[in-house]
């Protein structure tokens, strides 16, 4: 544990069953005009939408909405919430879906009270908040961003090909997430496993750096365990409620900041990702699982020690007559096998991926240098073109 660090967070969660009950409690610390943000329509047809709305009126709430935000929620309609959130003077707002309706109620958050356009501010001259923010609360119906209890807010802009995350410090983050693991059991099967390798990949991220000994890699091969246990019940039995509940905790975990202190952090999984999701608008998770087994077999000469770990530690592979090269490999081979038995998608190809976007995406992929091997462009191209 070389690095030096501060640790805070200001989210509260409820979580379990009998979370959504803590709601009425919560709201009394807060205005009267909540914005009441959701996505396409999942919330109405679970019921959850009239709790929540009863709730609100029942704590003498005026509500205005914000419905329809998209996967990859979008600029135009981000500029389109702070609108609304101005003409009805929101001084709240309540997050009701997954990581796209969270990740958009916190830059709505921060772009109300902003004379700039949030994307040029935020996204493009990656500025912070100089205003009034308004505070945000979550209902999380979607296991997998960790956006619950993080400051980050993903935003795509179609028009310029670009996906960029503005991750937004403890004034931005949630005031409060509502965590019930049976909101997750109606998510269709693709969405379920794409959420379990965004959890994964997020834990890799912050993993595959640094050769430091450091306590948050042992909390990482722990969470990366219990996922990997409870995503093969999740898979046969998406009701199993144990696995469904240890998955959406470990999610949070994965990504509220605490398993990146004290070390450097990878992040290109993403990177690569973002730009694919960019031109592509796929769902986030499956474009991590498409670009990193060929990311990982390609920088895992330059950290084989932290990738034989891995395969150790994560795949319980045995060192037994095995050189780190061969545990390396033996690991991502789990991995690819796990990553198959949870029939993600392993090609940018199947995603929506043409030769002639190759260079486009390369482009729009941020170059980060926080982990093992810091990529050349024509190395982004190599590991896109591996991915087809
Ligand atoms: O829109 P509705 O109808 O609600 O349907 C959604 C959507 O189609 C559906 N869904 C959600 N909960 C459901 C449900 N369907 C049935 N039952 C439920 N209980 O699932 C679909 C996907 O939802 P979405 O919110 O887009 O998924 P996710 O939670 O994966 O969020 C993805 C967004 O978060 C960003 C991604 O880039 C992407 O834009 N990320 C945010 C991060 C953060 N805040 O730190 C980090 C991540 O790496 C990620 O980049
Ligand atoms: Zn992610």
């Amino acid at each position: 544990m070389l690095g030096n660090f501060s640790y805070h967070n200001p989210t509260k969660l409820y979580f379990g069953e009998e979370s959504l009950s803590f709601l009425k409690d919560e709201l009394k610390a807060y205005g009267e005009n909540v914005l009441l943000v959701y996505g396409g329509g999942s919330v109405k047809k679970s019921g959850l939408y009239d709790e929540i709305t009863d709730i609100l009126k029942g704590c003498g709430k005026r509500i205005a909405e914000v419905s329809g935000v998209m996967p990859n929620p979008t600029a135009d309609k981000l500029r389109e919430g702070v609108k609304i959130a101005r003409e009805n003077k929101s001084d709240f707002i309540l997050a009701v879906g997954g990581g796209s309706v969270c990740d958009y109620s916190k830059a709505v958050s921060v772009s109300v009270h902003c004379d700039d356009d949030p994307w040029d501010k935020y996204y493009i001259r990656f500025e912070e908040p100089s205003c009034e923010i308004v505070p945000v609360g979550c209902v999380l119906t979607m296991a997998g961003t960790g956006s619950e209890m993080n400051g980050g807010a993903v935003i795509t802009n179609h028009e310029q090909h670009l996906k960029i995350g503005h991750v937004f410090g403890d004034d931005v983050m949630p005031k409060f997430s509502i965590l019930n693991p049976k909101y997750t059991m109606t998510l269709p099967k693709y969405q379920m496993t794409a959420g379990i390798y965004d959890i994964m990949n997020h834990i890799c991220e912050q993993y595959f750096s640094g050769e430091d000994d450091n306590t948050s890699d042992y909390i990482s091969e722990g969470l990366m365990r219990g996922l990997i246990h409870a995503s093969r019940i999740a898979v046969n039995d998406p009701q199993d409620y144990e696995a469904r509940s240890n998955i959406m905790w470990t999610a949070t975990w994965a990504l509220n900041t605490l398993v990146s202190r004290g070390k450097s952090t990878d992040w290109m999984v993403h990177m690569l990702g973002q730009s694919v999701g960019a031109y592509t608008d796929a769902t986030h998770g499956m474009t991590l699982a498409a670009v990193s087994l060929p990311y990982y077999r390609y920088i895992m000469p330059y950290g084989l020690k932290k990738f034989a770990r891995f395969a150790r530690e994560v795949w319980g592979i045995s060192a037994d007559g095995r050189s780190d090269e061969q545990l390396a490999n033996e690991g991502l081979n789990a991995m690819e096998s796990w990553m198959k038995e949870l029939g993600l998608v392993m090609k940018i190809s199947d995603l929506g991926v043409t030769e002639e976007m190759i260079e486009g995406i390369a482009d729009g992929t941020i170059i980060l240098t926080g982990g093992y091997k810091v990529l050349s462009r024509d190395e982004v191209v190599k590991v896109l073109k591996a991915s087809m």
